[in-house]
């Protein structure tokens, strides 16, 4: 992880100050935070964050948080943690913070609902609580919710790989379909999105979920599923998240599949999903502009620890959490193929590489120059 953090290139700020040992991934795709409580008080926010899996939580969410919250709420302090993919280190991680008397928590939950007796605890001690990019459930009522549309993710997924499968001759194709975590509500939108765009459409050969969003879940289940329907009883595969796509082609590869004759889903735009798309071993992936995410996210909780509500112009949507509804600003996303020409995406240079998300020397490393000079990537 830290390899692949490392490798994602420097970050310049728009302070003009270089962050020191950081190295992130860096895009704009979308509008600029507003002003938040620069120059405002002191106090402590905790960007609470799930898990080290994925790599975007270390490489991009945080630095990119930590960059604009430093700019926005100077004599402030901001702590970070993340659980390691354990409900019960996040919930540790939260009640030290609160006990030290952090003022807001951003809480990316590990699990919806376990999560709830975080925002619980920390509402009775009057600490306010921003769910950050996963809602958190839980009989619980975050006071805001900064969010990509999952639901489009998921149907994005779904459109992109039927067209794909259309375009390739396959009526009625089969699929193995891996899902996310079922302790994440994001994992349920993206699996009702993309069924919207497939159901009726498509023959499931296998459905399954990866337990805890680990690439070695989605590995088990397409072997499983290679070992049941065999190496020609399956034409896609609908993965829900990079890592699982990365688990999903280790075990086609494994198993004699050439994993470019089987189109593959994804989402993150995680460099090696990316240089993956560049080789064609995975068809798409979504690219969700973490910058705007965690940018926004941060001129909220500068505001909330300044005692300012944060701009009702952004937080024009809401999202029923079980409990209540919950003021949403919800921030858009981008499908990704190699030559963009699939409806609903753009390519590699006209994503992640002109977003500054990547730049192409990243995405073309020495094993991949082959490839990138054959795409016209660079
Ligand atoms: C989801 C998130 C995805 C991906 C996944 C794995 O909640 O929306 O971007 O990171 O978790 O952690």
């Amino acid at each position: 992880m830290l390899t692949r953090a490392r490798r994602l290139g420097v970050l310049t700020l728009a302070a003009g100050m270089l962050l020191a040992a950081c190295s992130t991934p860096q895009g704009s795709g979308g509008t600029s935070p507003s002003a938040g409580g620069a120059g405002g008080g002191s106090g402590t926010v905790a960007l609470l964050l799930p898990e080290k899996q994925t790599a975007r939580y270390e490489a991009a969410d945080n630095p990119l948080f930590s960059a604009k919250f430093k700019q926005l709420c100077p004599g402030a302090t901001l702590d970070y943690a993340n659980a390691g993919g354990s409900d019960a280190t996040q919930l540790q991680q939260a009640e030290a913070e609160i006990a030290k008397g952090a003022k807001v928590l951003v809480l990316d939950p590990n699990d919806a609902n376990a999560a709830g007796k975080i925002v619980t605890e920390a509402q009775a001690k009057g600490v306010k609580v921003v769910s950050y990019d996963r809602l958190v459930k839980g009989n619980s009522k975050p006071d805001y919710y900064v969010e990509f549309d999952s639901s489009a993710v998921g149907k994005l997924q779904g459109d992109v790989l039927l067209a794909k499968l259309t375009a390739d001759g396959k009526t009625n194709p089969k699929l193995v379909w891996i899902n996310g975590s079922p302790k994440d509500n994001n994992a349920s939108l993206f699996k009702a999105g993309a069924h919207s765009a497939l159901d009726g459409k498509v023959q499931i050969v296998k459905e399954d979920a990866m337990a805890n969003w680990k690439p070695e879940e989605a590995q088990a289940i397409m072997e499983a599923a290679i070992a049941s329907v065999g190496k020609t009883g399956f034409d896609g595969v609908y993965v829900a998240n990079d890592g699982g796509a990365g688990g999903a082609i280790a075990a086609m590869k494994a198993n004699g599949v050439d994993p470019k004759t089987k189109p593959t889903t994804g989402q993150d735009a995680e460099l090696a999903a990316i240089q993956r798309i560049v080789t064609g071993e995975q068809f798409m992936t979504v690219y969700k502009p973490i910058k705007t995410l965690a940018e926004e996210s941060a001129a909220v909780a500068c505001d909330l620890l300044n005692g300012k509500t944060p701009d009702a112009a952004k937080f024009n949507s809401k999202e029923n959490n079980g409990t209540a509804d919950i003021p949403t600003q919800k921030i858009g996303v981008i499908g990704v193929t190699l030559d963009g020409k699939t409806a609903g995406t753009k390519s590699i240079l006209d994503s992640v590489v002109a977003d500054g998300f990547y730049t192409a020397t990243q995405i073309c490393t020495a094993d991949f120059a082959g490839a990138c000079t054959a795409a016209g990537v660079k």
